[in-house]
């Protein structure tokens, strides 16, 4: 974990505080070789949501406005059991980044989640709480409000039971049964109850209110101002030539855009149990017994066998190592890797054919993928 430790103390370090509406939407692209067009704000960042009211009642940590969902990916589902307000995000936030949740005290969210990675993990899989060597590669945070579905076999059916999940498991290790005690401790710290008490009052620390805050902080991550999404606007110049030849490709002989769909260049965004495909990612050389099973571990069905959610492309260029076991390093062998078909096994995806993708075609795709990076961050929290 040295190498870890070490990458999160540079993160905090070199971040900074921002304000609570710089979290999201900075994503101002950037087509180096292009010249910016004329900055003209896609959507009114000043428009609070409605739930956004009882912020008038919070600490001024916490007075800002939630961030408006990007235009470009249209409106937040939010449960009505956990409305979105100012001050669960600032709760959130700070939670997020508190290793103080962990069962060792060894690791906060933030750590297999780091900006450093593009918000996904750092290591192919990941490394949980008491060193515990975890079988899969952690995802990015961008857009995960969007997921009607989470983890890659889309086991969790919120962000409230994800959190939960991945608090009480091998990520943090604090075990299903000593979570209460552990919200009980987070709300005894002085810096906590004022903000437990300003989001949830009456409600105080419990392993509802220490997940539903740390899902609220999620809403507000959102890559969503990216060059594609100008140039999808109707901006032809937020892509430069060889990005419109990688997206021609994209969405026509290469076919990505069946399954990596605009605007998440995820369909797992868009069907309400979310979308898992076989790629063969992980079977090659892999003993039957040691094969991840995906997908089909949670539906049962026999053709989910080692399907996997499609990941979004968006800020993919940050994002390495790649896939499910995080096992291809490059972003370059990751889009070969898909061009090529996959890798055959019964139950590939019958939309998983050899592209007969030219070099060049395949370092246009990787340029075209460029143009889905966003500058967004994720801050700490001011204290
Ligand atoms: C030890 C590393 C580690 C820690 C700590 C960790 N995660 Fe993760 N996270 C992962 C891995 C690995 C996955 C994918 C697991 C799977 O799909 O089976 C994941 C998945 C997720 C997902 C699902 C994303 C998607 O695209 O489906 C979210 C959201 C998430 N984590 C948020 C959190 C939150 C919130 C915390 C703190 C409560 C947290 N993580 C702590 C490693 C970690
Ligand atoms: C049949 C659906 C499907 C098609 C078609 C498809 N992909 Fe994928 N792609 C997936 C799935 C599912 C994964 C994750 C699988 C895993 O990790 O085992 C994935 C993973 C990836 C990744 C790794 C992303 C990450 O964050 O780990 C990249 C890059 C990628 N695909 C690019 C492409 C490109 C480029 C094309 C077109 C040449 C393409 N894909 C076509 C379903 C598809």
């Amino acid at each position: 974990m040295g190498i870890t430790a070490t990458r999160w103390s540079l993160g905090i370090g070199a971040l900074g505080v921002g304000s609570l509406g710089l979290i999201a939407v900075l994503g101002t692209a950037c087509s180096k070789d292009e010249p910016k067009p004329a900055p003209e704000p896609k959507q009114p960042a000043t428009k609070a949501q409605p739930a956004a009211t009882t912020a008038a009642s919070a600490p001024a940590a916490a007075a800002a406005a939630v961030p408006a969902p990007p235009k470009s990916l249209g409106a937040l589902k939010i449960p009505k059991d956990n409305p979105l307000t100012a001050a669960k995000v600032a709760l959130g936030q700070k939670l997020f980044f508190d290793k103080r949740l962990s069962v060792d005290g060894s690791r906060a969210c933030y750590s297999c989640h780091q900006n450093e990675d593009g918000t996904g993990g750092h290591e192919p899989t990941a490394i949980g709480a008491k060193d515990v060597k975890l079988t899969r590669h952690a995802p990015a945070m961008w857009n995960v409000a969007y997921l009607p579905r989470l983890y890659w076999d889309g086991r969790a059916d919120s962000l409230e039971a994800q959190a939960k999940g991945a608090w009480a498991g091998g990520n943090m290790g604090v075990g299903a049964d000593n979570l209460t005690k552990k919200a009980d401790e987070l709300y005894a710290l002085p810096e906590y109850t004022a903000l437990f008490d300003a989001a949830f009052p009456g409600e105080g620390g419990t392993v509802a209110t220490v997940t539903q805050a740390i899902a609220s902080y999620e809403r507000t991550l959102f890559c969503g101002d990216t060059a594609y999404d100008k140039f999808a606007a109707g901006d032809t110049s937020a892509l430069n030539e060889e990005q419109k030849k990688g997206w021609e490709l994209f969405t026509g002989k290469a076919n990505c855009h069946s399954c990596h769909t605009p605007p998440f260049f995820s369909d797992a965004f868009m069907a309400e149990q979310g979308a898992y495909h076989n790629i063969g990612m992980g079977l090659e050389g892999t003993a039957p017994d040691k094969v991840d099973p995906g997908r089909q571990a949670i539906s049962k069905v026999e053709s989910d066998q080692s399907a996997f959610k499609t990941p979004s492309l968006r800020n993919v260029t940050r994002t390495a190592p790649y896939f499910h076991d995080g096992s291809v390093a490059k972003l370059e062998d990751a889009v070969a890797f898909m061009a090529k078909g996959g890798f055959k096994n019964e139950h590939l995806d019958p939309k998983l054919v050899d592209k007969k993708l030219a070099p060049e075609e395949l370092k246009a795709i990787v340029a075209f993928l460029g143009a889905l990076e966003c500058d967004g961050k994720l801050e700490p929290p001011a204290n």
